[in-house]
């Protein structure tokens, strides 16, 4: 997830795009650049790091004229964050900046390569400046038609050239842009945070859509909903936002022809015999559903660890094992120190994190990024939701399994139905008192149980619990009277005979349950209806939605601060 924006027709367009990436710096900052047209000559500015760094280096910079220019800040997805591969990407006479991911840059790589045509960088953005170049031939819009055609994958871009100074290109599929105007002058950017004070009106670009606009739309009011797009906290945001993080995730790796890993080759799979699956928090419930999809599929025998515990506990670590950590900082202690520990006894290592050049990036020997984009809510949701994905991606990969259309029917189910959403707020008043919650399921639902108590407990302070559906009988169902609520997550794919008696048991003892499920239990109290599904993963993705909401409007009923709760860190580096 990176930031872009772009200015023409102000003075000092530098100012403009460095404050407009102040902005957005939130949603990357290993690196930044702009690129100015100043007196028909392009001036690019890069520097790696936050932006403080730019700033320093612009501040040195003699400008005469400067008419336009482009901006873009990064979170690294293809190629380390250097000065090289950060934006703007550089031609002879044109750089361009880029939000997304080109799928088939390999491919257009290869194929200028034959033509002598040099690259610099390591990033998928490059072959876009290059095809431009390669494709002008005295009129700008017609090399950035073909160049547009050719590209395939999700992006946002702004390109500028020499050649035609006056001018700025875009074009967009799948990633956010906007251009908005006031009186004669332009406006870019990839939110509409860094606009605000700067124009009135703005158009949201259309996929598919490139060139210049003429229909634009109020902004909002102020800058603090903007970033929270209207939501009222980042979380409920970060909720909404799972559907199109999914299909960034998923992007280049969930193929027709099975998955692809651009990170991995099967190699570094050869003599393992096992997996160790090391993390803390909602890290650690993601490592659970990764074992019962990877043991079903793979066949490889998968523990998942707490890692404050298996740190200190001496474990026997075997070098036909793979130690797999799951990190969405990539900074957490006790993960780190597994990773530490695992790498010294000699195992091959895979960290699946969010934060590219975090501790746990530079530590393992192999990373699969989640590309959940910045989560600011300290309850996680959508980078659970990424974790989930690239486990079940892996365990396809491992099976040589292909789920293509299940996965993205997966994704689809992740969509926020407002319909679904209002139900669950007006239900969250019923379940404000009591003696605590249970979430109770089996099998994949199991762990997404805990992590739905987890949620809850998190935001909302009230006592809850995740529990297997069969074990309830051992001991917790002596708790079973009107007070104490229980969430069954009743799958119509996975042992659902077996898990409706377990609800019917509590139900029996008088417990107030509220299912989620594709199928009416008449005894229940409360019901959310999912969609009728034909796999538990498409089943599993809306009910993670659908404890997230629930979680999220019991704390809002509470008066609590969602976003930030008493107590909790987003990012725990201390042991
Ligand atoms: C903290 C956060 C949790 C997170 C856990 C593990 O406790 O509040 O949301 O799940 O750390 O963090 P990690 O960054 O390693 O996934």
């Amino acid at each position: 997830m990176c930031g872009i924006v772009g200015v023409k027709g102000i003075k000092n367009p530098q100012d403009f795009l460095l404050e407009g990436l102040k902005e957005l710096e939130y949603r990357g900052y290993d690196s930044a650049g702009i690129a100015l047209i100043d007196e028909g000559e392009l001036k690019v500015i890069k520097a790696v790091g936050k932006l403080k760094n730019l700033e320093e280096k612009v501040k040195n910079v003699t400008f005469s004229n400067p008419t336009l220019g482009i901006g873009h800040t990064r979170w690294a997805t293809h190629g380390k964050p250097t000065e090289l591969n950060a934006h703007p990407h550089i031609g002879e006479f044109s750089a361009v900046v880029h939000n997304g991911i080109i799928e088939n840059y390999q491919e257009i790589k290869k194929e200028l390569e034959k033509e002598n045509i040099s690259f610099v960088s390591q990033t998928d953005t490059e072959v876009i400046v290059k095809l431009f170049e390669h494709f002008y031939e005295g009129d700008a819009f017609e090399a950035f038609k073909k160049t547009f055609e050719k590209i395939d994958g999700a992006y946002a871009i702004l390109l500028i050239t020499e050649k035609e100074p006056e001018k700025i290109f875009f074009a967009k599929k799948g990633s956010p842009l906007i251009v908005a105007k006031n009186e004669g002058k332009f406006f870019f950017a990839s939110s509409d945070a860094p606009l605000i004070g700067y124009a009135n009106t703005a158009h949201y670009v259309e996929d598919g859509e490139f060139g210049y606009v003429d229909s634009f739309k109020p902004l909002p009011a102020n800058k603090e909903s903007a970033k929270k797009g209207g939501f009222r906290f980042y979380m409920e945001k970060e909720i909404y936002e799972q559907y199109d993080v999914l299909k960034e995730n998923t992007l280049g790796r969930n193929t027709k022809d099975g998955i692809v890993f651009d990170e991995l080759d099967k190699s570094f799979f050869e003599g393992i015999n096992n997996i160790i699956i090391s993390a803390c928090g909602t890290s650690y419930h993601a490592g659970l559903v990764g074992k019962y999809l990877i043991e079903r599929d793979a066949k490889i025998r998968v523990d998942v660890e707490v890692a404050s515990e298996l740190r200190y506990r001496k474990p026997l670590l075997s070098k036909d094992t793979l130690f797999i950590v799951i990190s969405q900082s990539g900074e957490t202690a006790d993960t780190l120190e597994t990773l530490k520990m695992a790498k010294k006894a000699g195992l091959k290592t895979l960290a699946l994190c969010n934060m590219d050049n975090s501790s746990i990036v530079r530590e393992a020997d192999r990373t699969i990024l989640l590309r959940a984009g910045i989560e600011k809510g300290v309850a996680s949701t959508k980078a659970f939701a990424t974790q989930v994905m690239t486990l079940w991606m892996l365990s396809n990969y491992l099976a040589d399994k292909n789920e293509y259309e299940i996965i993205n029917q997966a994704i689809e189910a992740t969509k926020v139905n407002s319909k679904i959403h209002e139900k669950i707020k007006r239900l969250s008043k019923r379940y404000l008192h009591g003696h605590g919650f249970f979430f109770i399921g089996r099998d994949i639902f199991y762990p997404l149980a805990l992590e739905g108590a987890l949620k809850l407990k998190e935001i909302s302070y009230i006592h809850a619990e995740g529990y297997p559906a069969g074990e309830m009988k051992h001991g917790p169902i002596a708790l079973a009277d009107p007070e104490l609520f229980v969430v069954a997550l009743l799958s119509k794919n996975i042992l659902f005979e077996k898990t409706k008696s377990n609800i019917e048991e509590l139900a029996a003892r008088d417990a107030t349950v509220l299912t989620v499920s594709s199928e009416e239990i008449e005894l229940t109290d409360d019901y959310v209806k999912i969609s009728l599904a034909n796999h538990p993963m498409i089943e599993f993705f809306e009910m993670m939605v659908i404890t997230q909401l629930l979680a999220l409007e019991v704390a809002i009923r509470m008066g609590n601060d969602v976003d930030m709760p008493r107590n909790l860190a987003k990012s725990v580096t201390v042991e």
